[in-house]
C-alpha cells in the first residue's frame, strides 16, 4: 500500500467546509480501494495564519509544503483582511506557495456534466459537450513583475504600478506543458494574448509559435484575449486546450466556469518541473456563504481526484471519484449554486454523503 505524505491547507471561508467533505471522501475511497494510506497533516495559511501569527505563510508551513507528496488547498482571503498591506493579504500566501514550489503550470478542466447543463446560464445548444482545458501559466507575469506597488508623487498624488514581464523560458515551459496536454485530448491549442498592444505578449507568441513546430500534430491557433473572452461564451466548442498568462488565465478560467453552471465545479492541479503539485477548487473563499453548510464542495472533491491521479498516478481511484460526483448529479443532488426546479438541494456535508455513497 502506497504511503501518500499530503500536507492540506483549508484556509479562510469556505475553505476548512469543503475540506473536510473532500477529506472524507478521499478516506472513503482509501479504505474501499486500499491501494493508498493518506498521512495527512494540517496547517492554517491565508486569514486564518494573519490571525493567530500574524502572517499569511509561516516559514514551517512553507516548508512542510516543500516537504510533502502533494498539497491540497482549500482558498484564501476576505474581507477582514482587506485593509491589509498587501505583503501581509491571505492571497499571498497561495502566491508565494506556486512560487516556491515552482508550480509554473496551472491545469483548471473544464466540462459539462450531462445533468447540470440546464444549471448554466448558457443555452444547451451552445454549451452541450464543452470540454475546455485551460493551461494557466503560474508564476510569472503582472503577478510577480518588478517594479511594483503604490508611490507618492511630489504633487501628493499616487501611482500604482505593476509589470507584465515573460521570459522565453517561462513562456517555453508552459506552452510545452499546453502542447503535450494537447495530444492527449483534441490535439488543438489556443493561446491567448494582447500581441496587438503588449510586447510582453508578442514574445509569447512568437515562442509558443516556435514551441508548436515540435509537435506538427497539435494545430495552433492564436487569439486575443478579448476575443477569446467573447469566442468562449459564443462557440466554446471550439476550444481544446487554452493557453495562457497568469493574469489572462485567471479571468478566462472564472469565465469557462460559468459554461459548466458553477464556479464551484472547477479543479485544479498546479504543477512544477519536479515531482511537487498542489490541488485547489478554482474559486475563491466565498465569504458570504461560509459558515453556513451551503458551499459546493464538488471543485475541492474533483481536486482530489486530480492529485490522486497526476501526483500519485492512482487513476483508477480519481475515476472512482469523478464517477461517483457524475452520478451523485444524475441522481438530481444540488448545492444552491447549480439547482433548478426540479432536483433536490442539499448542503456541503449531504452532498459529500451522496458522493461517498456512490463511490
Ligand atoms: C485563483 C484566485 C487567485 C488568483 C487569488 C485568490 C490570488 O483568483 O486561483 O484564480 O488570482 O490566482
Ligand atoms: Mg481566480
Amino acid at each position: 500500500m502506497r504511503k501518500l505524505k499530503i500536507c492540506v491547507l483549508p484556509g479562510d471561508g469556505i475553505g476548512p467546509e469543503i475540506m473536510e467533505e473532500a477529506i472524507r471522501v478521499m478516506r472513503a475511497v482509501e479504505k474501499k480501494t486500499r491501494r493508498f494510506q493518506a498521512e495527512l497533516k494540517e496547517a492554517p495559511v491565508g486569514g486564518a495564519s494573519i490571525d493567530r501569527y500574524g502572517v499569511p505563510l509561516r516559514d514551517d508551513v512553507l516548508e512542510l509544503a516543500k516537504s510533502s507528496d502533494a498539497v491540497l488547498l482549500g482558498a484564501v482571503g476576505g474581507p477582514r483582511w482587506e485593509g491589509l498591506d498587501y505583503s501581509v493579504r491571505p492571497e499571498r500566501a497561495l502566491l508565494a506557495l506556486r512560487k516556491e514550489l515552482g508550480l509554473f503550470a496551472n491545469l483548471r478542466p473544464a466540462r459539462i456534466y450531462t445533468p447540470l447543463i440546464d444549471a448554466s446560464t448558457l443555452k444547451r445548444e451552445v454549451i452541450e459537450g464543452v470540454d475546455i482545458m485551460v493551461v494557466r501559466e503560474l508564476t510569472g507575469g503582472i503577478y510577480f513583475g518588478t517594479p511594483r506597488g503604490i508611490e507618492s508623487l511630489p504633487d501628493g498624488t499616487q501611482r500604482g504600478v505593476n509589470t507584465l514581464v515573460y521570459t522565453t523560458t517561462e513562456v517555453e515551459r508552459i506552452a510545452r506543458v499546453a502542447f503535450e496536454v494537447a495530444r492527449k485530448r483534441r490535439k488543438k491549442v489556443t493561446s491567448v494574448d494582447k500581441a496587438n498592444v503588449l510586447e510582453a505578449t508578442e514574445l509569447w507568441r512568437r515562442v509558443v509559435t516556435e514551441v508548436s513546430r515540435e509537435y506538427p500534430d497539435v494545430e495552433l491557433v492564436h487569439m486575443y484575449v478579448d476575443n477569446c473572452a467573447m469566442q468562449v461564451i459564443r462557440d466554446p466548442r471550439q476550444f481544446d486546450v487554452i493557453v495562457t498568462t497568469n493574469m489572462f488565465g485567471d479571468i478566462i478560467s472564472d469565465e469557462v466556469s460559468m459554461l459548466t453552471g458553477s464556479i464551484g465545479m472547477l479543479p485544479s492541479a498546479s504543477l512544477g518541473d519536479n515531482r511537487r503539485a498542489m490541488y485547489e477548487p478554482i474559486h475563491g473563499s466565498a465569504p458570504d456563504i461560509a459558515g453556513r453548510g451551503v458551499a459546493n464542495p464538488l471543485a475541492m472533491i474533483l481536486s482530489v481526484a486530480m492529485m490522486l491521479r497526476h501526483s500519485f498516478g492512482l487513476d483508477e481511484d480519481a475515476r472512482m471519484i469523478e464517477n461517483a460526483v457524475e452520478k451523485t448529479l444524475a441522481s438530481g443532488y444540488r448545492t444552491p449554486d447549480i439547482y433548478s426546479p426540479g432536483t433536490t438541494k442539499v448542503g456541503t456535508k449531504e452532498m459529500a454523503d451522496r458522493v461517498i455513497e456512490n463511490l
